[in-house]
């Protein structure tokens, strides 16, 4: 796991990169609508905005891979300016708050690593996602959920449209609860290992949160996918894998037995990330998977709220899953 913290002189930058957006944003009228295609448009510039140094580390961290994911830090949040944890994500228009900017914080950061996106059914297709434990939710396998283990993931393992990178930008977390971050090696399976897992012998099932939502949209339900969990090359290939959502044909033992042996290796790699306010975590969702440990809600407005955003790096690939060229929400039940 990589490191980058901004210098005071690089975080005055980074606001007023944040601050130069809202004003734009505010001129287009577009800031109240964040999966708008105003906003959308407005960030890849603003991103250029960003301090130098910071730029030059995003580029490394795509194009080179040197790590499956890393932790930026520097950024302040005032707690005392946040507001309480919200109850839901769903909220009443202009009830955003301050939170605003570190949401545009955030996705100058991912839009630094490619163009940010978002799925109609997750949180109504808002580019940035509120993570915080809601009220009956406790035991599923979703974000709103705490005292259910999120299992290692990538997240949307089930779909070829899944982000390459996830930003984890966190607001508040008294209790410092851990993410969890498991970096993926392939030199840890054999070659044997690796070829098996690279073949179509695994069904890959979205998450009920993508399956609910789209019944209620009235959108096709994303169909289980069956493919290899590995893939883009033999000696050292990516990682679409859900620990959860991932079945094997019971009699594909030889299928099963790889599949043991990579969630093995995922399992010892991985370790536990407590941030802090003000912390960005970005992880390669080729590269790396990720998790939460269970926590007790408090629902007395001090809960764990991190922001997230996901970024791909070529938004072409999903073209015929959204409505318009100009648009960033992938439409679930076109993306086949
Ligand atoms: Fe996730």
């Amino acid at each position: 796991m990589l490191h980058f913290t901004l210098s005071p002189e690089e975080r005055d930058q980074a606001r007023a990169a944040v601050a130069g957006l809202a004003s734009e944003l505010d001129e287009l009228d577009a800031r109240a609508d964040r999966s708008g295609t105003g906003f959308f448009r407005a960030l890849p510039v603003a991103a250029r905005r960003l301090p130098e140094r910071l730029l030059r580390f995003l580029e490394a961290f795509r194009r080179e891979e040197p790590a499956g994911g890393f932790v930026l830090s520097g950024w302040t949040v005032v707690d005392d300016e946040l507001g309480p944890t919200p109850a839901h994500w769903r909220r009443p228009a202009g009830t955003a708050g301050t939170a605003s900017v570190h949401e545009l914080y955030l996705v100058l950061v991912a839009s630094a690593l490619g163009d940010v996106f978002a799925w109609s059914t997750v949180q109504d297709g808002s580019l940035v996602q509120d993570l915080m434990p809601v009220r009956g939710e406790e035991w599923e396998k979703n974000a709103g959920s705490s005292a259910s283990v999120l299992d290692l993931h990538n997240e949307d393992a089930f779909s070829a449209l899944r982000c390459d990178y996830l930003g984890l930008l966190c607001l508040r977390n008294d209790d410092r609860v851990p993410t969890v971050y498991a970096p993926f090696d392939p030199a840890g399976l054999s070659r044997e290992q690796r070829r098996i897992l690279s073949e179509p012998r695994y069904l890959l099932a979205p998450d009920e949160e993508h399956l609910r939502r789209a019944a209620e949209r009235g959108e096709e339900p994303p169909a289980p996918t069956r493919t290899g969990v590995l893939f883009g090359g033999d000696s050292a290939p990516y990682l679409a894998f859900d620990e959860y959502f991932v079945e094997t044909d019971p009699e594909d033992a030889e299928a099963r037995a790889a599949l043991a042996a990579l969630t093995d290796q995922l399992r010892r790699s991985r370790s536990d990330v407590a941030l802090a306010p003000g912390e960005l975590l970005i992880v390669d969702n080729y590269r790396a998977v990720h998790g939460r440990q269970p926590f007790p809600a408090r629902y007395d407005g001090r809960d764990r709220w991190l922001k997230r955003v996901g970024v791909t790096r070529d938004l072409r690939r999903s073209r015929a899953a959204r409505a318009d060229v100009g648009s960033p929400v992938v439409l679930t039940g076109l993306a086949g």
